[in-house]
Order: C-alpha cells, then structure tokens, then sequence
C-alpha cells in the first residue's frame, strides 16, 4: 500500500501531501490523475479524485532505476473528503488507484509554451511544467514558458515560488487586486497576445486547468487566435475509470460534415481534451434534458 511521507497545510485552505508509490509514480505522466479511497469507514464512501501535482525522488532508493518514486498532491479543502484527508499523517498508510485518465499530450519538441491555471487548477500543471523544462529547468530559456496563475484572492494564488525555482516566467492576477494584476487570468494571457506578433506565437501551445468559466474562455481565445489549447477538465466523478459515465462531457464532433454531440468521460477519454472539441455550450443542453 502507497504511504504517506508528508501532509502539509500550505495556507488556510490548501494541503499538498507527498505519498510514496513507486508503481503509480514511474508510470504517471502530467495531466493524469489519482482517485483516493479517503477512509476505510463507509463514509465518504466514493473515491476522491486528485491530479498529480509533482512527481518526486524520496531520498531514500525505493526503485532499481531513475523513476520517480513519489507523487504529490496539491488540495484545497471543500468538503468532507477533503477534511478527512488533511487528518492522515506522516507513515499512514493510504489505498491510491491511478495513474488514471489519459494526461496533456505533449510533443517531441514544445518551442514556447503559456500554461493558464485557475484557483486549485494550478495542482496538475505544475508537473506539466516540470516536464516542459526538463525537470531541471536546462531545456527551455524562462521566455518560453509562461506560467499565468489566476485567484479570487492573494490566499488562493499557489506554487509561486515553485513555477520560479524551474525558471518559468510567471505572472499573477487577483480578482480582488491583493497579488498582482486586478481581473481575471484570461486577461493576462490577451495582454500577452497582443504584446506578441503573430509570428512570435506561431508555435505556442497553450495548456490550462481551472474553473469551467475560465476555461471556455481560455478555448475562445485559443480558437480565435488558432493556438493548440488542452484544458483539463475536474468533473465530478464516481468511479474514475470509465465505468459509471458519471463524468462524461459533450463534445463536438465532425461527423460525415454535419457536428455532432458526442459524449466522452473525462475519466477515461480525459480529463485533458483539445478545447475544440468541447461543447462550451453544454450546460444549456443538460437544463434542456
Ligand atoms: C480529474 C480531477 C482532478 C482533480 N484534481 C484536484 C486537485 O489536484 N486538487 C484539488 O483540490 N481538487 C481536485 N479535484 C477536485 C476534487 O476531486 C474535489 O474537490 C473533491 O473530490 C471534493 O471532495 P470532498 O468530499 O471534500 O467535497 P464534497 O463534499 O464532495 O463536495 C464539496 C463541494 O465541492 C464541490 N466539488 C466537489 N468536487 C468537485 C469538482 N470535481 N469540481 C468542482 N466542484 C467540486 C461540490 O459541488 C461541493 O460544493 C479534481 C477533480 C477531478 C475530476
Ligand atoms: S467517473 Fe465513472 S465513468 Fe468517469
């Protein structure tokens, strides 16, 4: 069973547990996800699911190679889940299933790269970012990746330091105006576009993981400016493996030239998905069910 090495509360909402789990931790990739049995009890009775936030080496050797041997979580407590999981304690044993979901895809060669993170959407990008740079931040100059992070207030805006110490650029919005620019993250990354000739942005791909608002603006701006965009998505879900379709969200798809809903689960298929092919407008077809 995965152990806990560390369950530390960061800020008044926010915990990041380290847990040792060298099968789940040399397979996983950025973008997948973890699903957590919180309690032996019945209640919460459902898994919980969480993104990989990091991927870490305990100092001690629990592999025979050079893979990771640890994954961190980064969660913010909303409920009783959340509550009961910020109790667990250094050496606690805890009962993990994952590497889940299929993680950004990410190509040989990522030129320029501007990751849009929303609130607790910052846990799974970070480990996109430490693969972006090469982990030890020697592959890509700090212009190349761009890290916009996004919060109602100062308390919510995470892992500064951390996007710095891997020589990212990173760059700060509140919605209360306490840290960094007053307005909304999407509005960085439009500031950004506009400072940079197209030509400038010809290979960018952008990355992002937040609230449903955020993203569908974030898929607006990538459309009309016709960048690559994945958007994780965080939707309720039971199972976590594909077999309850709990979690499944509608697509568009092109089918014989007519578009077509197609509903995929963002547990299996996802959570990361191109945002084009998401139906941003699907809130309003599930009222209409
Ligand atoms: C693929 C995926 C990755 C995730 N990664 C992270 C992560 O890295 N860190 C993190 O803190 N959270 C993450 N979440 C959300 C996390 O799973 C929920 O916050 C958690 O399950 C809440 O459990 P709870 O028992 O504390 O709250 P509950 O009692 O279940 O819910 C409390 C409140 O939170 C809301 N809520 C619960 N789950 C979600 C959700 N998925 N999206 C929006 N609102 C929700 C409920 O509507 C309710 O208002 C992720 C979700 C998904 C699907
Ligand atoms: S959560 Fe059950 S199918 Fe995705």
């Amino acid at each position: 069973m995965a152990r806990v090495i560390f369950n530390r509360k960061i800020s008044s909402d926010y915990y990041r547990m380290r847990i040792l789990c060298p099968e789940i931790a040399s397979r996983a990739k950025p973008g997948q996800f973890i699903m957590v049995r919180i309690t032996e009890l019945l209640d919460p009775l459902l898994r919980r699911p969480f993104g990989i936030h990091r991927l870490c080496h305990e100092r001690d050797k629990h592999t025979d190679n050079n893979s990771p041997s640890c994954i961190e979580i980064l969660y913010k407590i909303v409920g009783k889940g959340t509550i009961v999981l910020s109790e667990k304690k250094k050496g606690e044993g805890i009962d993990l299933m994952g590497p889940l979901g299929n993680g950004f895809y990410l190509e040989q060669n990522i030129e320029t790269a501007v990751i849009v993170a929303g609130g607790i959407g910052v846990a799974p990008l970070f480990s996109l970012a430490q693969v972006l740079k090469g982990v030890k931040g020697k592959n890509t100059s700090r212009d190349k990746l761009t890290i916009f992070i996004g919060g109602e207030n100062r308390k919510d805006i995470l892992c500064l330091n951390d996007f710095k110490k891997i020589g990212a650029r990173v760059v700060v919005s509140t919605i209360d105006g306490s840290l960094g620019t007053k307005g909304l993250v999407t509005d960085l990354l439009v500031n950004f576009l506009r400072k940079h000739s197209p030509l400038e942005t010809k290979n960018l791909k952008l990355f992002g993981c937040g609230p449903l608002p955020m993203l569908r603006t974030l898929s607006e701006i990538a459309f009309y400016k016709n960048i690559p965009c994945q958007v994780s998505l965080e939707s309720r879900m039971a199972c976590g493996v594909g077999a309850c379709q709990g979690c499944a969200v509608p697509t568009e798809i092109n089918k014989e030239g007519d578009r077509v809903v197609l509903y995929q689960r963002a547990c299996k298929e996802g959570p990361v998905f191109d945002s084009t092919i998401i139906f941003w407008d699907y809130k309003s077809i599930l009222l209409k069910v």
